[in-house]
């Protein structure tokens, strides 16, 4: 495995990767690797002849006073695990590489970035497409890797690949969790112990909002109320947004019907986190 920093290093890699004729899989992350990623790793392990895993953490996807800073980093750490998934290279651009002075073009997907964590993270969107559009631009991949967890996220760069015409398929995973039903994130390694044992009102809500629909509640609102209502219970936990909507438009619902998206958004102390379920109804 090979870990290349500069952006010319790779271009060279990736025209004789082309040369030879072989598929290329791209895992987009920001590093600090857990079992989720590893699973994207894995599925374009499966998929593709050569895996490359770029880890970057994106600066214009933050917002001010986000963790842009204690955002963990640990490339030896992040090496080894990538080593272990047998893949190809390591892409861990710098700041100055990606965004030179004067850097001045971004890519914006209307609409579908306006609700959800949009409308609490303003040009957080913009930064992903970016970055995400540069990352397709120098790898090239045939197929690239995302997480379920972050849904909008997924439907957004899906929006962003059809409406340029990108020349790949983009592959969307199923959220991995931890044995208690934490969705796995980097972030939770910011949470205290307790803080932990509150998290988990997240998933245990979403699981309620399933069976709730499961005895045949249709109306998007007692969904919701039901889910709020769990996660209140643990006074460390405050609710930024639950909501439901259609897994295309990600516009919201009142009569429950077809495949929708039940997505929540949480702070617990400084830590934003982010969970959701797709159901079929
Ligand atoms: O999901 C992430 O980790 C990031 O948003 C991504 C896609 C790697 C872009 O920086």
């Amino acid at each position: 495995m090979q870990v290349i920093r500069s952006i010319t290093e790779l271009k060279e890699k990736i025209r004789q990767v082309k040369q030879w004729g072989q598929t290329i899989g791209l895992v987009p992350t920001m590093g600090y690797l857990h079992e989720g990623h590893l699973s994207l790793v894995k599925g374009a392990r499966d998929d593709c002849d050569f895996v490359v895993v770029s880890i970057y953490v994106n600066p214009i996807q933050f917002g001010v006073g986000e963790d842009f800073e204690e955002y963990p980093r640990d490339l030896t750490r992040d090496a080894r695990l990538c080593e272990e998934e047998n893949v190809d290279i390591i892409f861990s651009p710098s700041d100055s590489d990606m965004y030179p002075k004067g850097y001045a073009t971004f890519v914006d997907v209307e609409i579908l970035t306006e609700g959800l964590c949009g409308r609490n993270r303003p040009g957080h969107f913009r930064g992903v497409t970016t970055v995400v559009t540069k990352l397709f631009n120098l790898v090239e991949p045939d197929k690239a890797y995302f997480g379920q967890k972050d849904a909008q996220q997924a439907l957004v760069l899906r929006k962003m690949s059809e409406d340029l015409n990108m020349n790949l398929e983009l592959v969307i995973m199923p959220t991995v969790r931890e044995p208690d039903g934490l969705a796995m994130s980097t972030r939770n390694h910011y949470l205290s112990e307790k803080e932990r044992e509150a998290g988990l009102a997240l998933y245990r809500s979403l699981t309620r909002a399933e069976e709730l629909i499961e005895q045949g509640l249709r109306k998007s609102q007692e969904v919701i109320s039901a889910v709020e209502q769990l996660i209140n219970q643990e006074p460390l936990v405050e609710i930024e947004y639950v909501e439901i909507v259609d897994t295309k438009e990600m516009e919201r619902l009142e009569e429950l019907r077809g495949e929708i998206l039940i997505a929540l958004a949480v702070k617990i102390g400084k830590t934003r986190l982010i969970d959701n379920v797709i159901v079929e109804v």
